[in-house]
């Protein structure tokens, strides 16, 4: 049984098609996402972007990073990490005096400079949109803070199928003050592309059945099995606002795309393709269309890559746990991979760290595409000037 159910006719016929990947396989030379829109992965992509948009007027779509994307060869090794804007840097901490998180998260202006701070410092080959993940459910209307080195807590957690049925639906109108940063930092940014991302709706559902972070997910965990019916409508109210934070964000500007899934890794296998996936399926439905690259990441999970993969993305992100070598292995040698350089290194010695980044290039080199991040976001009391010598060790390693 399939507890989520899908969006629509076509997202039946897209998410059967990955559920039954394993059997029937995919069209050779496509990823599952780009089978679902009919384009090809090479470079060709084409949708629903606007002529002027900068995957399609020349300015992104060669790019390091999505000509490594796209499985291409890049001209040098793109780089980027997560949670580059943030505490690591000192300009963050200034312009962030006084402004609680979410405020910041909508204020286009401050957004945008934000967004646009470690790519002036760092030389990074692209920016990662500043936001949260929890800004949709801000944004229609659900009582939610983040507090200030706890995370998202809500003002109601959201447990019980009445719980559920209250839910405010996100308006696209709404998103406008999304649209409008995207559109202020792509203004900026030339050819550096801009990614936009989302919370994977088991993460954001996580936040939203604990009221607040936890560390073992037992609530969600506890309502998928208990009262399946419950969890799918969440997990779809879930999808359907990451889904459109994610369209807002491509549309105005941004080249790729990531849904992070920061807490999959509490699942199993099984728990996972059953209650999860057909949900992370469904938010990224909300974009396929669109053929920007799409990127699916989450912590803890090596044993759920191909499944991560199966729910139709270009790339996969992997974290410091596995190796790049290994987790090509598992995905079959099938997409990028993207990762995985350790965070606690950061703060080791020069050497160390080093030969970890060499480490970490060494075993990406067997994948079919290779963008170096972190295995998770940049830790705050990372000193930034290690972070820009990160990026030019790497990008004095020519490609392949
Ligand atoms: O540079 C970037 O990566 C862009 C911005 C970004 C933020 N949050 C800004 C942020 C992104 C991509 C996120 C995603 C996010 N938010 C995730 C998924 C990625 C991950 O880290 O696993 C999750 C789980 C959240 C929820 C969340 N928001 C947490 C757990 C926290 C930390 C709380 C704390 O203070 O320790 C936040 C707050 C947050 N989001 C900060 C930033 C820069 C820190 C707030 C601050 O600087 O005051």
């Amino acid at each position: 049984m399939i507890a989520v159910t899908p969006a629509s006719p076509v997202a039946q016929l897209t998410g059967c098609r990955y559920l039954l990947g394993p059997i029937f396989g995919t069209i050779d030379g496509m990823t599952p996402s780009a089978a679902a829109n009919g384009t090809a992965t090479n470079g060709t992509a084409t949708g629903g972007l606007d002529a002027g948009h900068p995957l399609m007027d020349g300015r992104t779509a060669d790019s390091p990073l999505i000509t490594a994307y796209r499985g291409g060869k890049p001209s040098r090794r793109p780089v980027w990490f997560m949670r580059q804007a943030g505490r690591s840097l000192p300009e963050y901490l200034k312009v962030r005096e006084g402004v609680a998180m979410l405020d910041s998260c909508l204020r286009p202006e401050l957004a945008s400079e934000i967004t646009l701070q470690p790519v002036r410092r760092h030389d990074v080959d692209a920016a990662i949109f500043f936001s949260d993940i929890v800004i949709p459910l801000k944004l229609a209307g659900v009582a939610v803070d983040i507090v200030p080195g706890v995370g998202p807590v809500l003002e109601k957690p959201v447990r019980t199928a009445a719980d559920v049925a209250a839910l405010p639906q996100l308006t696209w109108e709404a998103l406008e003050p999304i649209r409008e940063a995207v559109r202020l930092t792509v203004a900026e940014l030339g050819s550096t592309p801009l990614i936009g991302f989302a919370g994977a709706p088991f993460t954001l559902a996580a936040y939203m059945v604990e009221g607040k972070p936890s560390r073992d997910h037992l609530g969600p965990r506890t309502m998928m099995h208990a009262d399946p019916e419950t969890w799918a409508a969440l997990a779809n109210w879930a999808a359907d606002a990451s889904g459109m934070f994610l369209r807002a964000q491509l549309e105005a500007g941004a080249s790729a795309a990531q849904l992070f899934d920061s807490w999959a890794g509490s699942l199993s296998l099984a728990d996972y393709t059953r209650f999860v996936a057909p949900a992370s399926t469904r938010a990224l439905d909300h974009v396929r269309h669109l053929g920007a690259p799409l990127i699916h990441f989450g912590t803890g999970t090596s044993e759920l890559l191909v499944a991560m993969r199966d729910v139709g993305v270009d790339v996969v992100g992997v974290d410091y746990r596995l190796p790049l070598d290994e987790a090509n292995r598992r995905l079959g040698g099938t997409v990028p991979l993207q990762g995985n350089i350790d965070p606690a290194l950061l703060s080791a010695p020069w050497e160390i760290l080093e030969a970890h980044v060499r480490d970490v290039i060494a075993a990406g080199a067997s994948a079919p595409g290779h963008v170096l991040n972190l295995g998770h976001g940049v830790p705050p009391e990372t000193d930034a000037a290690v972070l820009t010598r990160v990026v030019e060790l790497i990008h004095s390693i020519a490609p392949e």
